[in-house]
């Protein structure tokens, strides 16, 4: 199918769909300087061990280790600005036609791009918390902290290592998972699968609540078989080209 026939076709189903939404992932960003994680020569974790890393008992057992390596990553990740992919899925909830969308990126930049029904899965940088006491601190706090080379970075309160409100592999996902899931279960006629491997559970059994799919990614999924359509294209240009169309159409 030619690139325009498959706009075409996305653009039909969006429009005749009633429960539009959207999963996203890191290859939505990395047209915003963020590397993903599976790429083959780029993706994160072939630099990083990602439970060496980023989980949580190297948080607990060598916060030391989680501060230097996946906490610097999370504070380079909070300069970037979204892309034209970002700004089309707000877009489509403008137009009334996105009814929500679901992203396992922590970078916020579907916030920053206007979107507001998001449903941010595996949490954000906005934020921390004491593992002891559990009083909140705004993300800045652990930057300035770790900065000050006060590592970890410790409560005002109670002096317990500080952490960010991110899902680090671990932790159990979190509540708003679990309305994401139910809300797809109910009302998803079609999915909008953009920049994710879709390898990773649970986020990854979401498609499945989708009567009908399109996929996005610039290498194959395991559910390209079940989507109507698959567009072998980076993320911002077809985003950016569909919501056109659906503006225009
Ligand atoms: N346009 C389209 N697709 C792209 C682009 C792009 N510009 N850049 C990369 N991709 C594709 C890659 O080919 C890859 O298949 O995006 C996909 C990104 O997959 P992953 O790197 O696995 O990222 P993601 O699916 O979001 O990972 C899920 O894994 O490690 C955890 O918590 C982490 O949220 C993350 C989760």
């Amino acid at each position: 199918m030619l690139y325009r026939d498959q706009i075409e076709r996305a653009a039909a189903l969006i429009k005749q769909s009633t429960g539009f939404y959207s999963l996203t992932g890191a290859g939505l960003s990395t047209e915003s300087g963020i590397p993903d994680f599976r790429t083959p020569g780029e993706g994160i974790w072939e630099k990083f061990d990602p439970i060496e890393t980023s989980s949580v008992e190297v948080l607990k057992n060598n916060p030391r280790v989680f501060y230097e390596s996946a906490f610097n990553r999370f504070a380079s990740i909070t300069m970037a600005e979204p892309n034209p992919g970002h700004y089309a899925l707000a877009r489509m909830e403008e137009m009334g036609l996105l009814k929500g969308l679901v992203t396992q990126n922590i970078d916020g930049l579907h916030v920053k791009a206007g979107s507001h029904k998001i449903w941010e899965v595996h949490g954000h940088l906005r934020s921390g918390y004491c593992q002891g006491c559990k009083k909140r601190y705004p993300f800045e706090e652990l930057v300035q902290q770790v900065e000050l080379k006060r590592i970890p970075p410790v409560c005002r309160n109670c002096f317990d290592v500080l952490r960010p409100d991110v899902v680090l592999f671990g932790d159990p996902m979190p509540p708003i998972f679990y309305e994401a899931e139910d809300t797809l279960r109910n009302n998803c006629d079609l999915m909008l699968a953009a920049g994710s491997s879709l390898v990773v559970y649970p986020v990854a059994y979401l498609p499945r609540l989708a009567k009908k799919l399109i996929i996005v990614n610039l290498r194959p999924t395991e559910y390209d078989h079940a989507a109507e359509v698959v567009i072998r294209e980076k993320c911002s240009k077809v985003l950016d080209d569909l919501a056109e169309m659906l503006a225009t159409g």
